[in-house]
């Protein structure tokens, strides 16, 4: 949500920071804009839209300034326009923000009646006018400790002021920030991945810490304003492959990357000689733990309710799942032997990032599983368990889905069978099915020509409805989510044996309703509720794995095939034909598949 970037630097900026902007695009896509400082004035360039349109803006050409900052949109306060861009200037400073700042209200009263002029309708510009007024009374440094101390809630900032030439001030409060070191220059950024390109030399500043960049050096401080020591990390220079290649969309890379993928997780967790899962270093003794919790949002909670049905089968640990944005607000019970799971694909999710706070601050055990390594959530759990996906770009996850899926999976039958839950024969047997897994995934991927038949029909649909029981019923919910975020249709994940209590009133002739029915032991109970809904008109895509029998039901619309493997494993496959639907009915309705609608990737605002 909102992509900051700020160089300071001994060369002109302005091109280095739109390079950045284009990687920082998946945080943020409705505005884009960009400060220099020249010669003692401030210069903004801002554009309604992608980062294209800023390149293509003619003011851009020939900016000129050795330290900047730009920025990248997801509208919180005020419209994506061109006035509500960022950064956000006076004549003596600019700002680049991402956040929410709540008591912007009360704040923006008290500077208007202080002679303050607002320009825009954003949160970010109460943050200019308070520096401003601070600065005519104190030195820098103070004026941001006062500013700082004036807002409530949580925000990364970049700030560049006419009076120095070669600083950049970054300050963080919930969301991410990181600083680049780089020869004769630094950098500030709201993730690693955009300043990837400049520099490997990392540090992330921690809650309530602010910094003060110059090219050849940078201080950290506390909230009190005393010296802080950073650790200079360095990233993994692996190369990570950030382009799509010869694909169309990241999205369609990333499903088809899937094989791949899974492999390379297997490879870091399965001792595929003696068919067991090396999990190292896990922190606690397996008797201090009874229960277990797992927490996430949008599909990263899908993920979550996964693992619960899973852990249910085979282990007998209880276990809940929640939804960050609902946890983090609730009352809860904090037990000394539960084990909290915090799934996300970025790590920097507010609302799982604030629920994985509340629990260190009540001293539990938390895990993370996250893609990227570097992210606050992964920082801050105390056990991390990657899910070694790469780089997941299109807003849509779809490869972090399965990699969180995997993980999930392998910690539970490494727990099942350390308990003594799971008998060893099973274990292995499940190890061995898991190894196959990625080929399966990869023939699975095979089946095309049909889905992109059926996407018209979703395509052109009113609404449409995807069903499940059992392994399948969060797999019915991320379907119906994919189709929701891509092709803007209308899409209810349901528990198959609940239509009958409500929701078959919706059922109208031809509308589109998936059911995900394999041959595991819910398998007749979907087919009867199946027929229940073909009994009232609907067009059924029915997805189930490949058998020697015929499905015993008529009129079904369409068939897929995925292909076999054991019941726990079926999840994964049943998710490849959904992810593809979603993308072909985005794809004939021609919308931005990667960066659908009103979505970015990160979600650092609550
Ligand atoms: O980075 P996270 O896994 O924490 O993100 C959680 C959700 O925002 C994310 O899964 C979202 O629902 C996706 N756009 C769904 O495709």
């Amino acid at each position: 949500m909102c992509g900051i970037i700020g160089i300071t630097s001994s060369k002109p900026v302005s091109s280095a920071i739109i390079n950045s902007l284009r990687k920082l695009e998946y945080r943020g896509y409705d505005s884009a804009g960009i400060a220099t400082l020249s010669e003692g004035v401030i210069n903004e360039v801002k554009s309604e839209g992608r980062v294209e349109n800023l390149e293509k803006n003619s003011a851009i050409k020939g900016m000129l300034g050795s330290v900047g900052i730009g920025h990248v949109r997801w509208a919180t306060h005020g419209i994506p326009n061109t006035i509500n861009a960022h950064p956000h200037s006076s004549e003596t400073v600019s700002v680049v923000h991402n956040g929410i700042i709540e008591n912007s209200t009360i704040l923006k009263k008290y500077l208007i009646s202080k002679g303050h002029k607002f320009k825009s309708q954003t949160d970010t510009e109460v943050i200019v006018h308070l520096i401003t007024e601070y600065l005519k009374e104190h030195d820098l440094k103070n004026s941001i400790l006062k500013m700082l101390n004036q807002l409530h809630g949580s925000f990364a900032l970049g700030i560049i002021f006419k009076d120095q030439p070669d600083l950049i001030v970054g300050a963080r409060r919930g969301s991410p920030l990181a600083v680049g070191y780089g020869p004769n220059e630094n950098y500030l950024g709201s993730d690693s991945y955009a300043l990837k390109s400049m520099t490997n030399k990392i540090s992330y500043l921690n809650d309530g810490e602010f910094c003060i960049i110059k090219k050849d050096h940078v201080e950290f401080f506390d909230k009190e304003g005393s010296k802080v020591n950073k650790k200079v990390l360095e990233l993994s220079t692996d190369e990570q492959n950030y382009e799509k290649g010869d694909f169309k969309h990241f999205m369609v890379k990333e499903i088809e990357e899937q094989p791949t993928t899974l492999k390379n997780c297997i490879k870091e967790y399965i001792d595929t000689i003696n068919n067991d899962i090396n999990i190292y270093n896990f922190p606690w003794d397996l008797k201090e733990i009874s229960s277990i919790t797992l927490i996430g949002c949008g599909t990263a909670y899908h993920s979550c309710l996964m693992a619960k049905y899973w852990f249910e089968e085979l282990t007998k640990l209880d276990v809940t799942i929640d939804i960050a944005s609902e946890f983090r607000y609730r009352n809860n019970r904090f037990k000394k032997d539960n084990l909290y799971i915090f799934v996300s694909q970025s790590g920097e999710t507010a609302d799982t990032y604030a629920a994985l706070d509340l629990c260190n601050k009540n001293n539990m055990k938390t895990c993370s599983v996250v893609n990227v390594i570097e992210s606050s959530i992964a920082r801050d759990s105390n056990f991390v368990l990657p899910i070694h996906c790469g780089p997941e770009i299109g807003v849509a996850s779809t490869k972090a889905f399965l990699g969180q899926m995997l993980v999930l999976y392998i910690l539970i039958l490494k727990l099942a069978s350390l308990r003594k839950d799971l008998e060893k024969n099973k274990y292995v047997n499940k190890i061995k099915d898991l190894k196959l897994l990625p080929k399966l995934v990869a023939e699975t991927l095979l089946t095309e020509t049909k889905i992109q038949a059926v996407s018209s029909t979703f395509t052109d649909a009113k609404g449409s409805m995807f069903l499940g029981r059992g392994f399948s019923y969060p797999i019915a919910l991320e379907g119906a989510l994919k189709l929701k975020e891509l092709a803007y249709v209308h899409a209810e994940g349901y528990p198959a044996g609940e239509m009958k209590h409500g929701p078959l009133a919706l059922i109208e002739d031809g509308m589109p309703v998936v059911v995900l029915a394999p041959r595991d032991s819910y398998y007749p109970k979907t087919i009867s509720n199946m027929q229940e809904v073909i009994a009232r008109g609907a067009k059924v895509l029915l997805i189930t794995n490949k058998s020697k029998d015929e499905v015993l039901s008529e009129n079904i619309w369409e068939t897929i095939e995925v292909e076999n493997t054991n019941d726990d494993l079926l999840p994964f496959l049943l998710t490849i034909p959904l992810q593809k639907l979603a993308y072909y009915s985005a794809l004939k309705k021609g919308y931005d598949i990667d960066k659908p609608r009103n979505l970015a990737k990160s979600v650092t605002v609550e």
